[in-house]
C-alpha cells in the first residue's frame, strides 16, 4: 500500500512563506487601511489619498418597496450583460439578461469602439424583449474608479483590471454611452443612474437585509462600498446641509497600497505579477486579492519551484512557462478536493501539459493555491473589519459578489474566522451572498432615481 504524504518540504514552505500573514501583520494593514479611508474622505487629503472613497450620490438604501421594470448594462469583467429588472415584489424579481463575450482587442482599443460595441448590445436585446420605442429607464453598472459629479454623471478616473482603452479616462461615462446611443439614432434610451458594482451588491442584498450596510466584490477586480455619514463625505458639495444622514462611499480599496504601505506584506511574485500588467504600480491591494492575479501567483511559484528542481522534477511543460496559464478557477477546483484525494488537481496538472506522477507534487501545488486563497482572504477581511470599525456598528450584513467568493470552496469561511479574530469582542456579523447584484442594485437605484425625479 503506498502512503500519502502529508508533510510539506521546507523549500516549499519557505517559497511561500510570505503568504502566510501574522495576526500582527493584518492588525498592522486594518490600522494603516483605517488611515488611507480617512484621507480619502477628507477633502484637503483626498487629491493625494491612494483610497479614493468616491461619493456614489446613493443616499437612500432600499425600502422594499420599489417596483417596476428598468434596463440596466453591467461593464467590468470581461463579459458585459444588458438585463431587464421587473420587481415585482421584494420577493418576486424577474431577471431577464444576456451577455456578450468583449474581444480582448477591444480590452485596449478606442473607447468609441467599446461605447458603440455597448450601444449595439443595448439594441439587440431590446430588439429581442420587443422594447424599442419604450423609454425604459436604465442603470448603468460601470464597475471602474469613477469621479462622481451627480447620479448621472462620472469621469473615469483610470481603467483597472485589465482594460486600457483610448481616450475614455478623464471623460463623462454617461455622456459617451449616451453619444453612442445616438449614433445609432434608433433607440430610445433613458440613462437615470451610474454606479459601482459595489455599490449595487450593497443595495441588491438591502433590499431583502435591513442590516446590510457593506457591498464587497472578490471577483476579477476587488473593491469595497459602506454607508457613510454624509457629514463626513467631505468630498460631497452638500456634505453640510444634505436632509439626508448617509452617503455610500465606493472606497476602490483596490488601490490601498499603491503609495508603499502594503510592501511589508508583498512577496517577490506580487511584484513581478504587477509588472505584467497593464497598469504597474497601481491596484496593489487588489494584485493580492482578486481573481485577476491569484492564478498567476501559483503559476508563478510553480516555475520557480519547477526552476529549482523542487516539484514535477524532470518535466517540462510549455502551458506552465506561458503568463496567465495558470486560471484562478484552478485553485477552487484544487482545493475542493476532499483531502487526500486529487481527483481535481490531477486534472488541472494534465491541462497544464504536466504528469505529475508523485502525490508529494500534488500535495505542494494544494499548497501553494492554499497560500495564495488564504491570503487573499486574510487581506479582505482586514479591509472588511477597516469599514465595520469605520462605521462603529455592532451588527452589521456585509452583501457580497465575485466568482472568487461564488467559487472557492473556503473562501467564505475564511473570512468569517479571520474577521471574528480581528474584531472586538460582541460585534455581530453576517455574510451574504449576493444574487446578481449588479443588475438588480441597478434597477433599484434606477428606480429611486425615477422617484426622486418625479415631481412631488
Ligand atoms: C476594480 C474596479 C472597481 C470594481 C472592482 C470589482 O477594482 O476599479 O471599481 O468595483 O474592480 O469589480
Amino acid at each position: 500500500m503506498s502512503v500519502v504524504p502529508t508533510t510539506i518540504a521546507p523549500e516549499v514552505e519557505a517559497a511561500v512563506a510570505g503568504f502566510m500573514l501574522t495576526q500582527a501583520q493584518m492588525t498592522e494593514v486594518v490600522d494603516r487601511m483605517t488611515k488611507e479611508i480617512k484621507m480619502g474622505l477628507a477633502k484637503d487629503t483626498h487629491p493625494r489619498a491612494v483610497i479614493k472613497c468616491f461619493v456614489s450620490y446613493v443616499q437612500d438604501l432600499p425600502t422594499g418597496k420599489e417596483r417596476g421594470k428598468y434596463l440596466a448594462l453591467d461593464l467590468g469583467g470581461s463579459n458585459f450583460r444588458v438585463l431587464l429588472v421587473d420587481l415585482k415584489s421584494n420577493t418576486d424579481i424577474d431577471i431577464v439578461s444576456k451577455s456578450f463575450v468583449i474581444a480582448s482587442s477591444m480590452l485596449s482599443g478606442p473607447g468609441k469602439d467599446l461605447f458603440d460595441f455597448i450601444a449595439n448590445c443595448l439594441a439587440d436585446f431590446c430588439k429581442e424583449q420587443r422594447l424599442q420605442g419604450e423609454a425604459i429607464p436604465l442603470g448603468f453598472t460601470f464597475s471602474f474608479p469613477l469621479q462622481q459629479q451627480g447620479l448621472t454623471k462620472g469621469i473615469l478616473v483610470t481603467w483597472t483590471k485589465g482594460f486600457s482603452c483610448e481616450g475614455v479616462v478623464g471623460k463623462n461615462v454617461v455622456a459617451l454611452l449616451q453619444e453612442a446611443i445616438e449614433r445609432r439614432g434608433d433607440l430610445k434610451i433613458n440613462i437615470v443612474a451610474i454606479l459601482n458594482d459595489t455599490v449595487g451588491t450593497l443595495m441588491s442584498c438591502a433590499f431583502t437585509s435591513r442590516n446590510c450596510r457593506i457591498g464587497l466584490i472578490v471577483g476579477t477586480g476587488s473593491n469595497a462600498c459602506y454607508v457613510e455619514k454624509t457629514v463626513n463625505a467631505e468630498c460631497f458639495e452638500n456634505y453640510q446641509t444634505s436632509p439626508k444622514p448617509h452617503m455610500i462611499i465606493n472606497a476602490e480599496w483596490g488601490a490601498f497600497g499603491d503609495n508603499g504601505v502594503l510592501d511589508f506584506v508583498r512577496t517577490p511574485y506580487d511584484r513581478i505579477v504587477d509588472k505584467v500588467t497593464p497598469n504597474p504600480g497601481k491596484q496593489t491591494f487588489e494584485k493580492c486579492i482578486s481573481g485577476m492575479y491569484m492564478g498567476e501567483l501559483v503559476r508563478l511559484v510553480l516555475v520557480d519551484l519547477m526552476a529549482k528542481g523542487l516539484i514535477f522534477a524532470g518535466e517540462r511543460s510549455e502551458k506552465i512557462q506561458t503568463q496567465w496559464n495558470f486560471q484562478t478557477s484552478y485553485l477552487s477546483d484544487i482545493e475542493s478536493d476532499s483531502p487526500g484525494d486529487f481527483r481535481n488537481c490531477s486534472k488541472v496538472i494534465s491541462q497544464l501539459g504536466l504528469v505529475g506522477n508523485h502525490v508529494r507534487d500534488k500535495l505542494h501545488l494544494r499548497y501553494i493555491c492554499e497560500a495564495v486563497s488564504s491570503r487573499s482572504a486574510k487581506l479582505c477581511s482586514c479591509g472588511l473589519v477597516t469599514l465595520i470599525n469605520k462605521m462603529n456598528i455592532n451588527d452589521v450584513s456585509v452583501g457580497i459578489d465575485g466568482s472568487v467568493y461564488r467559487f472557492h470552496p473556503r473562501y467564505h469561511d475564511l473570512l468569517m474566522f479571520h474577521m471574528t479574530k480581528l474584531l472586538r469582542p460582541g460585534i455581530k456579523f453576517e455574510l451574504l451572498e449576493s444574487d446578481d447584484g449588479s443588475g438588480k442594485g441597478a434597477a433599484l437605484i434606477a428606480a429611486t432615481a425615477v422617484q426622486n425625479q418625479a415631481p412631488k
